[in-house]
């Protein structure tokens, strides 16, 4: 292959140098040269590989290797049916930018695997069922009659939820009792207003914990007061040290260590709840993935009268989608409505008819059953390509992977979590450390998300983690 550029059938304009290595090599670095000058524009797409290579006459492998390597140093974006792109940058570069001064290296490096926990892989949303429940939904009564929404959300979401709890939480409930919200967030913002306006001070919260959730109730005057988990979940002995008269909690999975609250924590939670006649918030907030354990019911479905119960479809549509709902404890539910009634507006009527469309022709749980098994895969390939590593096996196993989207990868003990976490991100890799989410002191370990980690990726992610910790280790040898 003679020529240094290509520019013809794919109108893309790469010099490649005339030394540098191998064509793969040479290829990479003109393509990177492309996008720094800025010919490559961001958001940019590129010509198929079997275009390029057939451009070029190379062989595909050498132009899939060379975007694979852009895409991991966060160059470039790949997406399944939607081709390969100049990874989208907030500015687009001025003429300062292009001129070839060196430029600084960036502080936060493009983040080329988003291993946070918390959503779930928003490219598998089921956008055709969802746009045909959209359009019946734009032709029919209902939404012609939402002009002035209820506080309590739509009557046919209210209905679908109802039988959607009975049938999957073991959650008998009227229609009229189940309230929908803007997500749990929400809900426990409103539990919070409302306790807090009867007097109740503070709110215990499993520690560790999603830390979003405690400032939500802070802000609505509540004190968060740390409770400890163990391997069976909230320590209800610890609570009961406490003076709180309300807890916060995920009995199906703690977050983010995954347990399950074991049968006994249970009945003494319940116990605990009756005798202090204090109120259980239960959030139930990824239920719906279970692996290798039966279905854990919801804690509501055992004593409706001291437990709020809190869902949403953040985990399993889109978090963006800001759709939740809400069952109280009869005596709370006045108290609740009046709080929906005069807090900000709930979710979108369109959103929660279109929901309940969607799921009412069985579209939501052909679509639970499609990314369940899309989900167990990537968990698999994860759990198997950390434990080809010794240096994280020799921490111990891997927790919380009977469920959810997220695993606990413990760490060496010594070594600092968020420094394994914040170099992890100088490679690209975003995670979350786990004393990110804790208020006390905890064992070093990292909460990986998997939902949006392809099973190829897997074995390269867990790879990156190894490098850091041997790095860390000999550094602090
Ligand atoms: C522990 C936990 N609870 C609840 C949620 C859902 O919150 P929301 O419905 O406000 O998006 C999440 C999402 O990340 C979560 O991690």
């Amino acid at each position: 292959m003679g020529n240094d550029r290509t520019n013809r059938a794919t109108g893309l304009l790469i010099e490649l140098p005339e030394d540098g290595g191998s064509l793969y090599e040479r290829l990479t670095s003109g393509i990177r040269a492309a996008i720094a000058e800025g010919r490559l524009a961001p958001g940019h797409l590129l010509p198929p590989s079997r275009a390029l290579a057939a451009e070029l006459g190379c062989s595909r492998w050498v132009v899939n290797e060379a975007y694979t390597q852009l895409a991991a140093e966060g160059r470039l974006q790949t997406r399944q049916g939607s081709g390969t792109r100049v990874t989208a940058q907030p500015a687009t570069p001025s003429p300062v930018d292009r001129a070839p001064a060196p430029r600084p290296a960036p502080t936060v490096p493009p983040v080329v695997a988003d291993l946070r926990p918390g959503a779930p892989d928003v490219a598998a949303f089921p956008a055709p069922g969802w746009t045909r429940s959209l359009q019946h939904v734009l032709a029919t009564a209902d939404w012609e009659r939402s002009v002035f929404p209820s506080a309590a959300g739509a009557w046919r979401l209210r209905e679908v939820v109802a039988a959607y709890l009975s049938r999957v939480r073991g959650l008998s409930v009227e229609n009229d009792e189940v309230l929908i919200t803007c997500g749990t967030s929400h809900g426990v913002s409103l539990v919070a207003r409302v306790l807090a306006a009867r007097g109740v001070p503070n709110l215990a919260v499993e520690d560790p914990g999603w830390s979003r959730l405690h400032q939500v109730a802070a802000a609505a005057g509540l004190v968060p007061e740390p409770v400890a988990v163990d391997a069976e979940g909230l320590d209800v002995e610890a609570l009961r040290q406490t003076d709180a008269r309300a807890v916060l909690c995920a009995p199906a999975h703690q977050f983010p260590t995954g347990t399950a609250l074991s049968p006994t924590r249970r009945r003494a939670l319940l116990a605990w709840a009756t005798e202090r006649s204090a109120v259980i918030v239960e959030d139930d907030y990824d239920a719906e993935f279970r692996y290798d354990r039966r279905p854990v019911g919801a804690l509501a479905g055992l004593d409706r009268s001291r437990v709020v119960y809190l869902g949403s479809v953040s985990k399993t549509l889109h978090p963006g989608l800001r759709l939740g709902w809400l069952v109280p404890p009869p005596d709370l539910r006045q108290p609740l409505l009046d709080a929906l009634d005069t807090g900000a507006a709930g979710p979108s009527t369109l959103d929660q008819l279109t929901f309940a469309g969607f799921a009412d022709t069985g579209g939501y749980d052909r679509h639970l059953r499609r990314v369940r098994k899309a989900y167990r895969a990537r968990r698999d390939a994860l759990v198997t390509a950390l434990n080809s590593h010794a240096i994280i096996r020799d921490c111990g196993p891997v927790l919380g992977i009977a469920a959810g989207l997220h695993l606990l990868v413990p760490l060496p003990r010594g070594l600092r979590d968020h420094v394994i976490a914040e170099h992890l991100a100088g490679r690209g890799i975003a995670t979350v450390a786990l004393s990110g989410y804790a208020i006390r002191r905890q064992p070093p370990a990292l909460v990986i998300g998997y939902g949006r980690l392809s099973p190829s990726r897997a074995q390269w992610a867990a790879e990156q983690l190894a490098e850091v910790l041997l790095d860390e280790l000999n550094r602090t040898a």
